[in-house]
């Protein structure tokens, strides 16, 4: 029992029911229609990087089932849908020359969505950097940055009458420091320094990149940027503030503040001394949001090495060797309290409800709403007189806590806009391929039949009997 399954399920009017998924982990057709390869394609194809070497050439081949897609999307009563656009679909050859097939699939999925009533969320990173601009330097090179706010300038062109919010990154924090630190996700390189030239490489691709949808866009749309928080817990103050610095407000104070904090620049200071940082380069980050983008899933707890003993390295992420923490190595990650999920991450609804009243006091008056959050179980069929089923009990209790905590967020003056559920389909969980399910709707990898499990039918309930309450 936890005190959230007492708490009723009710928000406020106008609050958005959703889910979301990511290009790269569902459309498929990679080679398709003038697609070039990602960072992801790559890191996928090179042997031992990803569980039984799956990669995204099919996926859940939504990039051909988007219709049908839609249509479930619709019969779920989805009131939003946050999906992510392939920036080598659209831009496949690193410049900014558009391919109009890449631009005609998202055209006409944003149509679909708009035709049922469906809200578009779409952003613009999901991991799936364009590998020709990894070889020119990824991420730790700035030109990286501005190649997105040419990016961003050509999607807003395509989709920029249409979209009602968009997305510029999703979690910079995995593209830093998983990608160009630890190696656990593409492109896979070990770099320190790297690692904290791509955070702020980042931090500008998304300041630019917002500037430059705002010029392009004609339907007024709401802009926003996604990011994991970290919930570092335990007893230990010194090792809490470290990650919270490295993890949280490496992002959050150059985009919402305009500034790098000084306890982050001294704790990496044996790995660099930020000189990749730009006159003007903070005023181009710190652009007004009309939502900050949250995703949650669960906490770390971290106590400073005391130097004798093994290494704990419990901070959820695969550990490939590098290091994910340049400059905080010293910190260990310590196991936690269960109940987990499948993928070995504990379950804390009540550090969601502390998370957001944290975020709303650290920035009053900023919009807040959850991008992302959903659990991966070891689901399994059931045959029934309807039909095949998943009873997905498990996932149905994950997300009823969380949703209630987010209910109790708000009764504390949180101003939480919605919720997205990650995901809408079983899908590539990155470097543990096709696995890990995390979908409201199975997906069937060898027939690409689609089930609504028990979870997907507990949202539309949720959501149907607030729209009841509305119309009422
Ligand atoms: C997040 C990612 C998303 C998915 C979930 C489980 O870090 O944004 O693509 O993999 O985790």
């Amino acid at each position: 029992m936890s005190h959230y399954d007492d708490v009723p399920l009710r928000f406020p009017e106008g609050f958005l029911f959703g889910s979301a998924t990511a290009a790269f982990q569902i459309e498929g057709a990679a080679a398709e229609d003038g697609r070039t390869p990602s960072i992801w394609d790559t890191f996928s194809k090179t042997p031992g990087k990803v569980w039984n070497g799956d990669d995204g050439d099919i996926a859940d081949d939504h990039y051909h089932r988007w219709e049908s897609d839609l249509d479930l999307m619709s019969e779920m009563g989805l009131q939003a849908y946050r999906f992510s656009i392939s920036w080598s679909r659209l831009l496949p050859h690193a410049g900014s020359v558009l391919n109009q097939k890449g631009a005609d699939f998202y055209s006409r999925l944003v149509d679909g969505l708009l035709d049922r009533g469906i809200r578009p969320i779409a952003t613009l990173y999901h991991w799936d950097l364009p590998q020709e601009l990894e070889d020119q330097g990824g991420w730790v090179a700035r030109s990286t940055a501005e190649r997105f706010a040419e990016y961003a300038s050509v999607a807003a062109g395509v989709l920029g009458d249409r979209i009602a919010a968009w997305t510029t990154l999703n979690e910079p924090w995995c593209s830093a420091y998983l990608g160009y630190g630890s190696a656990s996700h593409a492109p896979g390189r070990t770099e320190p320094e790297g690692a904290l030239a791509a955070v702020h490489h980042l931090n500008l691709a998304h300041g630019l990149g917002v500037q430059a949808i705002r010029a392009a866009a004609t339907n007024d749309p709401e802009l926003s940027v996604t990011l994991n928080f970290h919930v570092p817990l335990g007893d230990d103050a010194e090792a809490k503030r470290r990650i919270d610095a490295l993890a949280n407000r490496a992002f959050t104070s150059p985009m919402l503040l305009g500034r790098y904090d000084e306890d982050l620049l001294a704790d990496t200071r044996e790995v660099t001394d930020w000189s990749f940082v730009k006159d003007g380069d903070l005023s181009q980050i710190h652009q007004p949001l009309d939502f900050l983008g949250v995703n949650y899933y669960s906490t770390v707890t971290v106590r400073m090495w005391d130097g004798e003993g093994a290494r704990e390295r419990n901070d959820g992420h695969k550990d490939v060797g590098g290091s994910a923490w340049p400059g905080s190595e010293m910190v260990d990650f310590l196991p936690q309290e269960g109940p987990y999920t499948d993928m070995g991450w504990n379950i804390a609804p009540e550090s969601l409800e502390d998370l957001l009243v944290s975020l709303s006091e650290q920035f009053p008056g900023q919009p807040l709403v959850i991008t992302e959050n959903g659990a991966a179980f070891a689901d399994e069929v059931t045959q029934t007189p309807d039909g095949p089923r998943v009873h997905d009990a498990d996932r149905v209790r994950y997300l009823r806590r969380h949703f209630a905590a987010a209910r109790c967020a708000i009764d504390r003056g949180v101003d939480l806009r919605g919720y997205m559920v990650w995901s809408l389909f079983d899908n590539f969980e990155w470097g543990y391929g096709y696995s890990k399910r995390f979908g409201i709707v199975r997906v069937d990898y060898d027939t690409q039949e689609r089930i609504v499990k028990d979870s997907g039918l507990w949202l539309r309930d949720l959501v149907q009997a607030h729209s009841a309450t509305v119309a009422a």
